[in-house]
């Protein structure tokens, strides 16, 4: 067969070859088998030489439209496989905007966090910033530089949880006091919610729950601005009418101390279960910062004065919405915190 034959020939080849294919890699194989360096097309180009000059003319020009011809007919094909890919994604990513919607339970913030949050914001629009701390901490910190001497009882192991390297669960948020005073300059005021651990549990007792710190150090901080701070807060939380008493106390860190108490939301002071018969329920501690502890922290305590109080935060949520045992809000049964939907 002469080679103008071959190369027809070869012409009708590749129209069958390339004809249903739909793979890349077979075409890119077909494009090396005519156009590649020892393609077909390629070597009948070569030997164009053996021709006479008329022949190699026409035999030249026909390779040459057979070179072009599979250049279209696999470009062609190289852009119905693309278009065929592009039709497979569509179909397959179709969403039916008319398939009904799948049903989610409406969730519930948890009474804890929306009674945390609140008492952040309500401490926040008085000018309170919010600081935070570790839950694994310093024994110093947690109770030497709060002046909570070394043997006092709640350092017993019994009530504190001690970590295998010689640290401890806080047991109270007052730690973060001392992280406070030891990063800021006064004047500051500052709120520090979060979780503490004792070695408790009943129905008023969990061996976690939550408190809020607050500190405020300045020159010329009294016992009245302590007052009033708490009164604006206490009647943000349990309306404006709420009678409100404080109660000489203890605490290492504070002088003088106190505890405040308000009028039992459940019988109006005149005496229930909730309020063991005496019409208040205790709130809170707070107090005047110790000179001790200023003196941990490199604060002149003739130059500086300051109140500190603590509340825990299941307690105000207890009462708020009348949960009678703590460890319901921790077994995360949906029945108890559904019926908190919509109250945050
Ligand atoms: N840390 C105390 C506790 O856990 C609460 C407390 C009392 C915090 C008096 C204070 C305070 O800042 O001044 O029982």
């Amino acid at each position: 067969m002469d080679i103008k034959a071959q190369l027809l020939q070869l012409k009708e080849e590749i129209k069958k070859e390339v004809q249903g294919i739909f793979d890349e890699k077979v075409l890119n194989e077909i494009k090396v088998k005519y156009l590649g360096k020892k393609g077909l097309i390629t070597s009948a180009l070569k030997s164009l030489g053996s021709l006479s000059p008329e022949e190699r003319k026409e035999v030249g020009q026909l390779a040459n439209s057979i070179k072009e011809f599979l250049e279209e007919t696999l470009k062609a094909k190289q852009e119905e496989i693309e278009k065929k890919k592009l039709e497979e994604i569509l179909r397959k990513e179709r969403l039916d905007i008319s398939l009904p919607a799948e049903w989610f339970e409406p969730s519930a913030s948890h009474p804890v966090l929306t009674t945390l949050k609140e008492i952040t914001e309500i401490f926040k629009s008085m000018g309170f910033t919010v600081e935070s701390g570790p839950e694994v901490e310093y024994e110093d910190y947690n109770f030497t530089m709060l002046n909570i001497p070394e043997h006092h009882p709640a350092r017993d192991m019994q009530d504190t949880f001690y970590t295998s390297n010689g640290m401890l669960l806080r047991t109270h948020t007052s730690p973060v006091q001392i992280r406070s005073m030891l990063k800021k300059k006064p004047p500051f005021a500052i709120v520090a919610p979060g979780r503490v651990y004792r070695k408790d549990m009943d129905p008023t007792h969990s061996p976690m729950f939550h408190q809020i710190e607050g500190l405020m150090v300045d020159k010329n901080v009294s016992f009245k601005d302590l007052k009033g701070i708490l009164k604006i807060f206490l009647e943000n939380i349990f309306g404006n009418n709420i009678p409100i008493r404080f109660r000489p106390s203890y605490f290492p860190f504070t002088e003088p101390s106190a505890e405040v108490d308000v009028g039992c939301t459940v019988c109006k002071g005149k005496g229930c279960r909730v309020c063991k018969n005496t019409g208040w329920l205790e709130i809170l501690g707070c107090g005047m910062v110790d000179p001790n502890v200023f003196k941990a922290v490199g604060i002149d305590p003739e130059e500086y004065t300051g109140f500190a109080f603590g509340l825990g935060i299941e307690r105000i949520a207890m009462l708020r919405y009348q949960i009678t045992d703590i460890r319901l809000l921790f077994t995360n049964d949906l029945r108890f915190n559904l019926q908190f939907r919509g109250i945050e």
